[in-house]
């Protein structure tokens, strides 16, 4: 592995997601085109309809060119491995970004349904295009909003999509780490989960969820049961970073 894939602060784009937080949190996107440029590189070099390749290339424009926010190559190991023991028929994401983590989901649960909650727009028409090269526009759907935005994302998922009570088998928490726990309740106070359904929650070490992993840890064996991955932040091996598998116990 060379230095830079190890050490992250060798990357100028590291550096740049760094300084581009502010920009984050507000668009969506680090603020220098580095998401729209990922798109075309998928589509200019991954097979079509080909998942492995479109996951792969995304995976290495994230190494090569710009380091991107996905899940990432090896917490996306965890993630594949926690829908496969689920093999969920619906599943949730929160925060698409570019559709990795999504396109993860869809390669590891064949026949799920999935949906993906992002608050960027521009970051909802990247993730099409990618899930469209993939050939799982027909399985993968993006609603723009957020869980917290008054019931409005909420209710759309329930009258356009087909989330009722007990009928989301696999959450996949990736946005706003502060409205991990807060989000979370939201969508237990619908009912949607049922016994046995399974919530991972990526970066709950860096930048951070704190709140959401005092939560879990206080649930434990009473109403979720929880594994701590150690893991790493995306593509490097310097930073440490935890996921978290939470099995719901009703
Ligand atoms: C870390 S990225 C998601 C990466 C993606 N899950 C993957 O693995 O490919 C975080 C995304 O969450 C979005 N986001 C931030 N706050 C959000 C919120 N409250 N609801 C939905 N999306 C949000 C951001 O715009 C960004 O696209």
């Amino acid at each position: 592995m060379s230095l830079k894939r190890h050490i992250p602060f060798l990357r100028w784009s590291f550096l740049r997601v760094v300084t581009g937080t502010r920009s984050l949190t507000t668009t969506g996107q680090i603020g220098d085109g580095r998401e729209a440029a990922a798109v075309d590189y998928v589509l200019s070099h991954a097979r079509a309809g080909d998942i492995d390749d479109v996951l792969a290339r995304l995976d290495e424009f994230a190494y090569e060119q710009s380091l991107l926010i996905n899940i990432g190559d090896e917490k996306g190991v965890l993630l594949d491995a926690a829908v496969q023991r689920v093999n969920p028929a619906l599943a949730l994401e929160l925060g698409t970004y570019c559709g990795y983590g999504a396109l993860r989901i869809a390669r590891a649960a064949p026949s799920a349904r999935i949906y993906s909650v992002e608050l960027a727009e521009a970051n909802a028409d990247n993730a099409r295009q990618i899930w469209a090269h993939a050939g799982v526009a027909d399985r993968i759907t993006c609603v723009v909003g957020t869980i917290g935005d008054g019931g409005r994302t909420l209710d759309a998922l329930t009258a356009r999509h087909g989330f009722a009570a007990g009928a989301l088998d696999f959450l996949f928490l990736d946005h706003d780490k502060d409205a991990y726990l807060p989000d979370l309740h939201s969508i237990l106070d619908r009912g949607w989960l049922h016994p046995g359904s399974v919530v991972v929650a990526d970066n709950v070490k860096l930048p951070g969820a704190p709140r959401y992993r005092e939560y879990m840890r206080a649930q434990q064996g009473t109403r979720w049961d929880t594994v701590e991955h150690k893991t790493h932040v995306e593509y490097q091996s310097l930073l440490p970073d935890l996921v978290l598998e939470s099995t719901f116990l009703g």
